[in-house]
Order: C-alpha cells, then structure tokens, then sequence
C-alpha cells in the first residue's frame, strides 16, 4: 500500500520519486465540473440532468493519515503571477480576508470555514479558526513565461520567496502560498483535468516544504468549465449561465476553485492528511467531494438551492461587503457535505 510511504518517510531518494509521482497524479475529482472530455458528444444521457445528490456518505470512506492540519494562525499569500487588475484583486482580498470575519452576515463565508474547523489532527487540534492575508507578490513581467508546467509553478514561488525587491516571507509553521495566473497565462493540465492544484514546494527546489495552491483566470480560456456556472461550455445544449456576484466571470470563478484549493491545504498540507480512497497518489480529498455542490440538493449540474442579490446574481454566501459563490465541502462529522446557506441546518 502507497500510504505506507507517506506516513513512514522512506530514504531521500523514493521520497523523491513519490513526490514527482504525486505532483503529476495529485487531483482527482469525483463530483461534477463540466469537464470536455466527460461530453464526447451531445447525445449522452447525462446532459443537465439533476440529480438529487449531495454527496453520498455510503460510498465515501475518508481517512485520516495521522500527517498534521493546519491548526496554527495561517497566513495566506497570493502571487499575481501576469497581468491583474485592482478591481480583480479586490475581490481575491476580500474573499480571503473574509474567511474569519464572524461578523459578516449569515449564511457567510465564516460559516463555510466552520465546516473545517471540524477536522482534527493526532493531538485533537481543530483546524484554526484565525486565517489572515499576508504579503503579496506581482510578478508582472511573467518571470517564468506564459506557460507554465506543474514544477515551474515551484520555481515561481522560488523566486518569490527569495528574489530581489521585498520577497514573500518563508513560514513554513502557517503560511499558505497562493499562486493566481493571469488569464492569458497557460498552465499544465488547466482547462482540461484541473481548474487548480494545491501542494508542497520541494525542497530540492524552494529550499522548504510550503503548502501551495495554484488556481488560474480561466475567462479566456475555458470560463464554461473552470468559471462554471457564471459561464456554461458550448457542449452542453440548454445549460443557461447566471450572473456573477462580483461582475467578473473569470474571477468570481476562481473563489470556489481558490476556496476547495484551500479546504484541501488545511485539511491534507502534505498529502498524509485526510483524505478519501486507498491511493494517495490519487487522493480524493475532501472539497472533491463537493465540487459543484453549491447549495441543497446539488448534484450533476445542478447546483442547488442558491440565493439572488438585488442585481439578479447568484451567491451562497455572504462576506465583508460582498456576495460569493462557494462550493461545499465534506462535513466528517454529518458524512455528507454541506455548507453554510443548507437549508436544513
Ligand atoms: C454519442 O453518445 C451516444 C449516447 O451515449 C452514443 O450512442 C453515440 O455512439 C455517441 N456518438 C459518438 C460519435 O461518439
Ligand atoms: C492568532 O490569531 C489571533 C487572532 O488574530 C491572535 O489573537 C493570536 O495572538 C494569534 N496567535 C499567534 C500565536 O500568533
Ligand atoms: C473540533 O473537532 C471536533 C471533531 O470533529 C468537533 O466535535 C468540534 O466541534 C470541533 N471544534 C470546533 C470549534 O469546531
């Protein structure tokens, strides 16, 4: 069994080897994006169905590897890697900085988080309650270019971290590193099997182990499968987008990836966390669960039950002065994922 390897930490070499097998097969998703190749072509019976499904407890053994979560402050700190606007990361701030603000309106974002707070490690510490945004990065002339593979996201947090001007702090105790490509940069496996990935640097390359996410600016490039459903993908007949709480296809898109980016980061940092299945080379983790799960009875392409602002965009839940739309995740304690707007909570 793999997982032997991860929880024993094998000599440096098959250490090695496993940490580039896993870099390569580290996401697996068993809920529903409209991905391209699950739409061969238009007549599959599957199209738009909605199925009544929140995500099902009886098929579902997620484990914990006895590895740590993040139960210390955390601190997140995004790299705009190309071309961002400040209305852009505005909203990318605001979400973030929302996480731990128990003052927002129900149902709110420190609602969703509440779901985490439920996961443990080996001491019984919950995940922390106190998440922050930290120092930031732009890395606006594209140092590493406008494609971007699975390791070269590593050597731009390399030089982030260790680069002229003021670099990002190393906190390896509770810091999370976000990498957010802009929309005309190309990035291995984006748009076809990934909206975004999270991980550990090696440190062969960063000189540290720092859990890392990256999620890409798909409006450019595939809005109807990473950005859905403020955008629909033009193979499935008769999926209708609804409008975007923040007005920003691309970016109000990229709040849930970020968002079960991060569930997975504190819940499962160095991949021997919790997780689902019995391969952690393909660990199915617990915001795979509930991709597109949005709201009750989501499941297939439906969504669930979500709520209208004023403008007629669609939101599940509430931050610092602004809307967003947040995926569920796997509730340990319920076995079944859930999310702040449930209707039955
Ligand atoms: C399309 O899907 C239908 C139903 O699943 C199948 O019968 C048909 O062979 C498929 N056509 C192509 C071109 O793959
Ligand atoms: C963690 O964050 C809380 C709330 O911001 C703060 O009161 C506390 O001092 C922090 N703890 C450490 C160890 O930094
Ligand atoms: C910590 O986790 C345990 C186990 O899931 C849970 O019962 C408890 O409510 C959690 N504490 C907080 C503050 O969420």
């Amino acid at each position: 069994m793999r997982q032997a390897y991860v929880a024993r930490y094998p000599a440096l070499p098959s250490l090695l080897f496993f940490f580039f097998f896993f870099l390569l097969f580290s996401t697996s998703v068993i809920a529903w994006r409209p991905w391209p190749h699950n739409f061969p072509n238009t007549s599959s019976p599957d199209f738009g169905s909605s199925k009544k499904y929140e995500g099902s407890s009886k098929f579902v053994h997620l484990r914990y590897h006895m590895g740590p979560v993040l139960s210390t402050n955390i601190t997140i700190h995004p790299l705009w890697y190309g071309t961002w606007q400040p209305s852009q990361k505005r909203i990318i701030r605001s979400f973030l900085s929302s996480i731990s603000a128990v003052q927002a309106k129900r149902p709110s974002v420190n609602g969703w988080w509440s779901t985490l707070r439920l996961y443990t490690d080996q001491t019984l510490s919950n995940v922390t309650a106190n998440v922050r945004l930290g120092a930031e990065k732009n890395d606006r002339l594209y140092s590493h270019g406008k494609s971007l593979t699975r390791l070269s996201i590593q050597s731009v947090l390399k030089s982030a971290v260790s680069g002229r001007g003021r670099p990002l702090p190393i906190d390896p105790a509770g810091g999370l590193y976000l990498v957010l490509t802009a929309d005309d940069v190309h990035v291995q496996d984006f748009c076809g099997q990934v909206c975004g990935f999270h991980y550990f640097t090696f440190p062969s390359i960063v000189g540290y182990a720092l859990p890392f996410a990256w999620v890409g600016n798909s409006a450019t490039q595939c809005p109807g499968t990473c950005a859905y459903p403020f955008a629909v993908p033009d193979y499935i007949p008769g999926l209708k987008p609804v409008k975007a709480p923040n007005g920003d296809v691309g970016v109000d898109g990229m709040i849930s990836v970020m968002a079960h980016e991060i569930a997975e980061m504190v819940t499962n940092p160095l991949i021997n966390g919790w997780f689902a299945g019995p391969d952690p080379a393909f660990p199915t983790e617990i915001a795979d669960l509930c991709e597109g799960i949005y709201g009750t009875g989501g499941g297939g392409s439906y969504t669930g039950q979500l709520l209208k602002d004023g403008n007629g965009a669609t939101y599940n839940m509430n931050g610092i002065g602004r809307r967003f739309l947040v995926q569920w995740v796997w509730n340990p304690v319920r076995n079944y994922c859930s999310g702040p707007n449930a209707l039955d909570q």
